[in-house]
């Protein structure tokens, strides 16, 4: 199915899944600390969307081709995990690097969002791959506009991550949004500026670069979804869901927690 434009009804309920996709990791954040698990970041997740917000975790039961349903309401990605963690009776402690991803579906439509929290106290390295990967995922996102390629915000991530002396998980991508979970297009975090699909008004897709602080090989573990680093080195994502508007990019997935953009530089 090619690329959906998405007209001004379907941007505004893209807005409001958007933003409480942000919300429940504005939520989520006051409990991540030493002690808990990942389960029971997840159930206090899975409440809050379906008891405070009314919206619908969408990993849920999720199972794209090739996959088993989803087991649980979100994602928690710890220190070597890249991706898709699945939460269990695992207790983080002082020094975890966590990725939550957290998918929303309010009125039909999708909101995607991930964000990095630190456990504790971790390394300074650590902590440096998760800015930077956070840098990483704005470049991407200022890349979007009207006219530009999809192939200007892979080259952004690429450039800045490997000048960094990281490197960029080539197996998974970013991907557009709307009344299914994944749509057309895949948005890769590499790549060379001015190729790719070209970007029009109305275009929504996710920004989720994964970046590996040591190689860039990946493998999933036997539970069918989580992925690790191969050298078991550390992996940080961040992620937004983007608008392509008619002068630049509109950023859907920002809520009153959301960490600041970080300074143009
Ligand atoms: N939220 C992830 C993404 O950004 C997808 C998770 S699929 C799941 O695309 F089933 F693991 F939840
Ligand atoms: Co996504
Ligand atoms: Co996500």
């Amino acid at each position: 199915m090619a690329i959906q434009i998405k007209n001004a009804e379907e941007i505004e309920r893209m807005r409001v899944a958007g933003r409480l996709a942000g919300e429940v990791l504005d939520y989520v954040a006051k409990f991540v600390k030493p002690g808990v698990t990942t389960n029971k970041l997840d159930r206090i997740c899975h409440e809050y969307m379906l008891h405070e917000q009314g919206t619908i975790p969408a990993p849920l039961f999720y199972a794209p081709p090739g996959y088993k349903p989803y087991p649980k309401s979100i994602c928690t990605s710890v220190n070597h995990q890249v991706c898709h963690g699945v939460p269990g009776e695992r207790v983080l402690k002082d020094g975890d690097i966590l990725n939550i991803d957290i998918t929303v579906i309010k009125d039909e439509f999708h909101g995607d969002s991930s964000r990095m929290f630190y456990v504790g106290s971790p390394s300074i390295q650590a902590r440096r791959l998760c800015e930077i990967t956070y840098e990483c995922m704005w470049r991407g996102i200022r890349a979007v506009k009207p006219g530009g390629f999809l192939g200007d915000v892979g080259a952004a991530i690429q450039e800045y991550a490997e000048g960094h002396g990281f490197s960029v998980v080539r197996e998974f991508c970013g991907h557009g949004i709307g009344r299914r979970f994944h749509e057309e297009p895949q948005v890769l975090h590499y790549g060379r500026a001015g190729t790719g699909v070209r970007l029009e008004p109305g275009m929504i897709f996710t920004i989720e670069p994964m970046i590996n602080a040591g190689k860039a090989a990946i493998r999933e573990l036997g539970d069918g979804w989580t992925i690790v680093t191969k050298d078991h080195s550390l992996s940080a994502q961040w992620e937004h869901t983007v608008l392509v508007t008619d002068s630049g990019h509109e950023v859907l997935t920002l809520s009153p927690g959301a960490p600041a953009e970080p300074p143009i530089r």
